[in-house]
């Protein structure tokens, strides 16, 4: 964990118009800086910088923050990765919160940052193989040209070369003070008993390091010289504390960027296949590297693009391998096209064989959805046996169960309906079957998606006025919450009241319950901040440890006057911050009125016909009356 401290000193030296102009090109306009939004191809600038306020908005996606909530968003980091990133470009030591970590804990992390620290070890020596000694450049490097890479590709993914002598590798590690532990921990080295110097997991072969999303070493995968010999084609890292293959998609440091400005990621099953197709310029591209595709490298593409193009061997074993692909990619909701290259090509060969352009247009156009795919293939299979021509369409059929969202699955069931002319009924009962089926087969690796938490939060948003008062009431804390009212009590004397006082005495006067996650983390945080005399607002939220406030935090931080949906409120005027009085009164009874027309509401529906419902009745005309009350003074505000 990285402290608290140090958090609040990346904070306060990193400068958010810095960070940004290093991927944005920002122009000023007026106190504020304006671009091109990194995120959408657009024309005109809506992407705005705030260097007083520290923080950002994209008008065009909606999207905004601080300096780290910007990295996060657009290198994928974590808020730690972020955090560390901005801290080595402004040299900030990064002190870790070694106390509040465990022994085992503090033992694990040691022992993690020996294995980074081996891993780049041996990524340097195994480049240093390959380009300075005489056996690299003969046997390596030879190799490496022999399939067509180029030297800055060779560089750009660091590839390398261990020697034949047993155990090159392990001794020059030993001499630099590793341990043997360490080394064999890692897999690196291995220690029989009839060589106690210890061997080279990776002798006489060229060596591919797999990379993690941020860029760090997490292991090798490496291959023999020649097609012929009879040993494993490709050997790997085994599992270790830093390298967990089924989490891993080799390529994805790399790619990440470009998967994301095109919004597709291409699929392929080796490391050459990545390699090359990043030579020829097509580089949004990743690899599962043997093994089969699993659930955590889908939620990796997911944080990236939902489009995902298969690219495949022709031959049995790619085929088989895309229909287990399809499958999982559908059930996490991702949308797929199947590519299968001719015969005897894979992507590494086509992309040699033919220029960029081509590629990406053979990619573009013979690309298929996975049912015309999944049919070309069993139909072709099925020939004219109807029996093995009613099992391809249930297997088609069996794809479509498990896509998660119903809209999609109809879609598609329409498409095989037209496709075979079956009864979209008929497809519709096998499909239910068929869910009952899959239901249990990712099951354990994944759990089923959930439906999706924005949409439902976004329809309750337009349709909850009680919501929208609610984040209004948030906002005004956050952005003005250090602001003296002056008020005047009942007897007609002023007092002075700050906001975020004025804001939480309303909340908790009538016991409302707030209804976001969000605001209730808030709201937590302001009240812990009052019992301790500190009035927590804006900026204070940055330097928690929550990657959700902080963006919400920033987005009422931005100016927002010019883009601000108070006006669908029937709130206007000149500027929000002369104005905050007022507005925080208005807020308020709005609130409140909103709340006793849902009270209204409730007590109507609660009402029985065969009971005696005077009480209530007397009570909604009560309501009722506070309600008109509240009306009129929201008119006198304004
Ligand atoms: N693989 C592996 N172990 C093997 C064979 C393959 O880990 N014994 C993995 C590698 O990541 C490899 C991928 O599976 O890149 C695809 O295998 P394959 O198609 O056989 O290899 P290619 O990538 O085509 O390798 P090359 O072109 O170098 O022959
Ligand atoms: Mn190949």
């Amino acid at each position: 964990m990285i402290s608290k401290q140090t958090i609040d000193k990346i904070f306060s030296t990193i400068r958010v118009e810095e960070i940004i102009g290093e991927y944005v090109q920002l122009k000023r306009a007026g106190s504020n800086f304006k671009g091109l939004s990194p995120f959408h191809e657009e024309k005109t600038a809506s992407f705005v910088v705030s260097p007083s306020k520290q923080i950002w908005k994209d008008f065009s996606s909606g999207k905004g923050g601080t300096a780290i909530s910007f990295l996060m968003e657009i290198e994928n980091f974590t808020y730690p990765e972020a955090l560390r990133h901005a801290a080595k470009k402004y040299g900030i030591e990064i002190e870790e919160n070694l106390q509040e970590q465990t022994e085992e804990q503090k033992a694990s992390q040691t022992e993690r940052d020996m294995l980074y620290k081996i891993h780049e070890v041996a990524n340097h020596f195994h480049q240093e193989q390959l380009f300075e000694t005489e056996e690299g450049k003969n046997i390596g490097l030879a190799y490496f040209k022999e399939r067509e890479l180029r030297d800055s590709i060779i560089r750009k993914f660091q590839l390398g070369y261990s020697p034949e002598k047993k155990n090159a590798f392990t001794e020059y590690a030993v001499e630099k003070g590793y341990s043997r532990e360490i080394l064999e921990s890692s897999g690196l080295s291995i220690f029989p008993d009839n060589a106690p110097g210890g061997i080279d997991r990776f002798r006489e072969r060229v060596v591919f390091p797999i990379h993690s999303f941020s860029g760090r070493v997490l292991g090798f995968g490496a291959r023999v010289l020649k097609n012929n010999i009879k040993t494993a084609k490709y050997l790997n890292s085994p599992e270790t504390e830093i390298y967990h293959k089924s989490a891993v998609l080799y390529g994805l440091n790399h790619s990440k960027q470009a998967i994301s400005k095109n919004n597709l990621c291409l699929l392929v099953e080796g490391y050459m296949d990545v390699i090359a197709l990043h030579q020829s310029g097509i580089e949004n591209v990743v690899s599962s590297s043997g093994t089969s595709l699993t659930t955590e490298q889908i939620k990796l593409i997911k944080r990236l693009t939902e489009n995902v193009t298969i690219l495949f061997d022709g031959d049995a074993a790619g085929i088989k391998a895309s229909f287990r692909s399809i499958d999982m990619l559908l059930s996490e909701g991702m949308n797929i096209r199947v590519l299968l290259f001719p015969d005897g090509d894979d992507p590494d060969s086509f992309a040699r064989k033919h220029p960029q352009e081509y590629v990406e247009n053979y990619i573009k156009t013979e690309a298929n959805d996975f049912i015309n795919f999944k049919s070309e293939i069993l139909l072709k299979e099925a020939g004219s046996d109807s029996i093995k021509k009613a099992e391809a369409i249930r297997d088609i059929v069996k794809s479509v169960a498990f896509v998660s969202n119903a809209l999609k699955q109809e879609v598609y069931l329409k498409e095989i309906s037209t496709k075979f002319g079956l009864s979209e009924q008929s497809l519709s009962n096998e499909l239910g079957v068929q869910k009952q089926v899959t239901q249990h087969i990712y099951k354990a690796e994944s759990p089923k998606p959930q439906p999706k938490l924005e949409l439902v939060e976004e329809t309750a948003l337009t349709v909850n006025p009680l919501l929208v008062l609610e984040e209004k009431l948030v906002e005004l804390m956050l952005k003005y919450g250090d602001q003296i009212l002056a008020r005047k009590n009942e007897e007609g004397e002023t007092y002075e009241i700050t906001v975020i006082e004025e804001i939480m005495a309303h909340l908790d006067e009538d016991g409302y319950e707030i209804l976001s996650p969000v605001n209730v983390k808030i709201v937590k945080e302001i009240s812990d901040g009052i019992a301790q005399n500190e009035l927590r607002s804006g900026k204070f939220f940055f330097s928690l440890m929550d990657e959700e406030l902080t963006g919400t935090v920033a987005n009422a931080l931005f100016e927002q006057y010019e883009n601000s949906d108070w006006g669908k409120h029937n709130i206007f005027f000149s500027r929000e911050d002369e104005v905050v009085p007022k507005l925080v009164k208005d807020v308020m009874i709005r609130h409140k009125r909103e709340y006793v027309v849902k009270m209204i509401t409730e007590i109507k529906n609660s009402l029985q016909d065969d009971t005696d419902n005077t009480d209530n009745y007397m009570k909604i005309v009560k309501l009722n009356e506070l309600r008109k009350e509240m009306d009129a003074e929201v008119y006198r505000i304004l």
